[in-house]
Formats: C-alpha cells, sequence, structure tokens
C-alpha cells in the first residue's frame, strides 16, 4: 500500500494588515483586550481583485514548486473553504483552470475551520487506496467579505489568506500516519454563514436581518474548543500508535491563544512544542493550519523525521487531528516549472471557451 507523503507546501496572504487598532476604530474595542482575549495583534485583509481562487493559486504554484510536480501531474484537487468563491463553481475547479491542471479531478470541502485537516486526509486515504498518485490540497479564504464590522464579537477574529499543500505517493514509509474526524450538528446553530443558502436565499430581507454575516456565540465555542484539542490530539496519535513524546511538534488551528493553552495543558506539554502565529494572521479558517506550517517550515522549524500533529475545530460543529511523520519533497529529476503552466492554462482555458462557442453556433445553426 503506498504511503501518502507532504512534498510541496506555500502560502499566500493578502498585502493589507489590519491591525487591532484600526478595528478600534469601528467598533468599541481596544488593542489591549483583544490581545490579552485572543492573543490577535493583527490580520491580512484580501483587496478587492482577491478571492479564494487567486490566493488558492498563488500558494499552490508555490506548493507544486517546492514539490517539483507539474500542474499536469496533479491527479485530485480538493479545495476546503468556509468562504467560497460561490456556492457552484467549486472554487477547486476555478484553481484548477488557472494552474493548468488539465487531468485533475477537483471538489471543494466544507467541514469550516476543519476542513484542511478533512481535505488532507481525504486525499492521503485516496493516495493510500492506490486511485490516484498525487493530490493537491488548498485551504483558502477571504472570510473578511462575510464580517459585519460592527459586531465586535466577531471582527476581532478572522483575517485572509491561503495555505497549500502536495501530496504525493511513495513506497518509502511515513507521510500522513493517522487521521481522526468528528462533527456534533447539534452545536450548527453556534456558528453560522445563512445567507444565501438555500433556506435563506439573498433578498432584501436576509440583508436587513444580516444573514450575510457571520454570527457566533464566541463562548459556547470556546468551550468546545478546549475541550476538543486535546482528545482529537490523543485519538490521532493512539491510531498511528505514538505517545505524545515522540511529538516534536502541533500545529493547532490558529483562533485564540488561550485554547491553544488549554490545548497544551490538556496534553500537559509545553507551549514551545505548538507553532503559533496567530499575532499576525487571525483565524483564517481552512488556511490557518497551511500557513502556521509554512512559515515554520520557512523558519527550520520542522525537520525530515519529525513526527507532528495538525489539529482543528470549527462550525458544524466539527473536529479533527492528522499526525504525520514529516519527509519533505521527494528526490526526482529535473526541474519543472509550475509557474510557466499557469500561461499555458490560460491559453487552454480560453482555447476551450472558443470552441465552445463555436460549438454553440453551429449547433444552433443545426437546430
Ligand atoms: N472588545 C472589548 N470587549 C469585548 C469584545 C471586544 N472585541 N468582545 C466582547 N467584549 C466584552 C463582552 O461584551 C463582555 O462584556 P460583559 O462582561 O460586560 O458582558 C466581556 O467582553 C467578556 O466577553 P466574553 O464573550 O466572555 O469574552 P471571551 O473571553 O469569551 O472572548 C472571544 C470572546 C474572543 C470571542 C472568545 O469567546 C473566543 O475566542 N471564542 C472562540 C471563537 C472561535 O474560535 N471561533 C472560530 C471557530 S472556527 C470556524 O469554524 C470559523
Amino acid at each position: 500500500m503506498p504511503y501518502a507523503h507532504i512534498t510541496g507546501w506555500g502560502m499566500a496572504a493578502p498585502e493589507p494588515i489590519l491591525t487591532n487598532d484600526d478595528i478600534a476604530k469601528m467598533v468599541d474595542t481596544n488593542d489591549a483586550w483583544i490581545r490579552e482575549r485572543t492573543g490577535i495583534r493583527e490580520r491580512r485583509i484580501a483587496r478587492d481583485n482577491e478571492f479564494p481562487s487567486t490566493l488558492g493559486v498563488e500558494a499552490s504554484i508555490k506548493a507544486l514548486t517546492i514539490a517539483n510536480l507539474r500542474p499536469t501531474d496533479v491527479d485530485l484537487i480538493i479545495c476546503a473553504s468556509s468562504s467560497p468563491e460561490y456556492i457552484f463553481p467549486a472554487t477547486a475547479c476555478l484553481i484548477q483552470d488557472q494552474i493548468g491542471a488539465s487531468k485533475a479531478g477537483a471538489f471543494d470541502l466544507l467541514a469550516a475551520c476543519s476542513g484542511f485537516i478533512y481535505a488532507l486526509n481525504m486525499g492521503a486515504q485516496a493516495i493510500r487506496s492506490g486511485s490516484i498518485k498525487s493530490a493537491l490540497i488548498v485551504g483558502s479564504e477571504t472570510l473578511s467579505r462575510f464580517i459585519n464590522w460592527k459586531d465586535r464579537n466577531t471582527c476581532i477574529l478572522f483575517g485572509d489568506g491561503a495555505g497549500a499543500f502536495v501530496l504525493q505517493a511513495s513506497e518509502r514509509p511515513g507521510g500522513v500516519l493517522s487521521a481522526v474526524m468528528h462533527s456534533d450538528g447539534s452545536g450548527g446553530d453556534l456558528l453560522t454563514l445563512q445567507g444565501g443558502g438555500s433556506r435563506y436565499p439573498a433578498s432584501e430581507t436576509t440583508l436587513h436581518d444580516g444573514r450575510h454575516y457571520i454570527q457566533m456565540d464566541g463562548k459556547e465555542v470556546f468551550r468546545f474548543a478546549t475541550r476538543v484539542m486535546a482528545s482529537a490530539t490523543q485519538e490521532a496519535l493512539s491510531a498511528a500508535g505514538l505517545t505524545v513524546d515522540e511529538i516534536r511538534w502541533i500545529i493547532p488551528h490558529q483562533a485564540n491563544i488561550r485554547i491553544i493553552e488549554a490545548a497544551a495543558r490538556g496534553l500537559k506539554l509545553p507551549m514551545d512544542r505548538f507553532i503559533v502565529n496567530l499575532e499576525r494572521y487571525g483565524n483564517t479558517s481552512t488556511a490557518s493550519i497551511p500557513i502556521a506550517m509554512v512559515e515554520s517550515l520557512e523558519k527550520g522549524q520542522i525537520k525530515p523525521g519529525d513526527k507532528i500533529v495538525m489539529v482543528g475545530f470549527g462550525a458544524g460543529l466539527t473536529w479533527g487531528a492528522l499526525a504525520a511523520e514529516w519527509t519533505g519533497p521527494i528526490p526526482s529529476k529535473g526541474h519543472v516549472h509550475p509557474e510557466q503552466y499557469r500561461a499555458f492554462g490560460r491559453l487552454r482555458s480560453f482555447v476551450r471557451r472558443a470552441l465552445r462557442f463555436i460549438e454553440g453556433l453551429l449547433y444552433r445553426r443545426e437546430l
């Protein structure tokens, strides 16, 4: 049975920064309160021309470059997002088109902030089953578009960004070792984005009622998160036959420093075993774990051979954890340039649209 290795990684963050002081000009809050209660100092906000697809494409190209894998060799793209570009088409298909991944299947996965762990597990399982050889897993968000900038309970928390991993099959042991996924829909009402779905299709009433904004019972989500982070980590570890002492790094969902501290207490681990960067990005939902990992890899913290656990929670309610042994890129001959395939992708997309147009004209004439 092949193993599923994480062989490439990339991230993208919009440049504009929104600090706590900036938010204090919009709602009754202040930098000290936000830092003390959440650990967040600033977050990135997408420009008008940035979307989950564009951020996802930037992160994906970087990940493919590190993996030295052509977009045309990708078998499957899974995009986890809590702020997908449309209900449909899937953001994964927009990414597939823009990177020129001509033979990849593509779909979106919605498990809120646990989405990246769910998607990574699904991609790894498809590789382990032998049905595919490579997968691109993307977490991409422009959650700022769903924030009520008058609601101090939510507007302090979220930020925009994207992260991507390449998974590849190899006979060499390692890579994704185990994963657990959980849900509890009875808590679905604790964190919602209702407007625009089929229960509350966009209308003047949904706008008036603010259903197009994220609504959250912060205290309840906080209590739930502190309960599940340590237990999910332990479950993933025992499924992989590992103990907590064998784990070099834990990469938690970056929602609130106090939730991460509670997880550390639950696992009886010091905070220096946790990778934390939420002070600069806030909660980027599905992108938070890959962004934290990419930054930590760039600092040289995670090294080949390290055993790691990613753990997260989110709306749904959902939660999950994934244990992996870090290997890094699979050595390969020659250099591919995934960036160049974007031009190929644009051309391919243009030609296909043109052919569809011509076909449409001919078809109409035949009728
Ligand atoms: N600035 C100043 N005061 C505030 C603010 C603010 N931004 N927000 C709330 N307060 C006030 C409250 O009104 C309250 O005042 P009161 O005591 O007079 O009523 C007081 O501060 C304490 O409020 P709490 O809600 O108890 O504050 P808490 O310490 O719980 O922090 C927070 C709130 C940060 C939202 C926290 O509950 C939290 O992080 N929850 C988890 C949220 C989360 O992680 N969500 C994402 C899930 S992942 C996904 O799927 C998207």
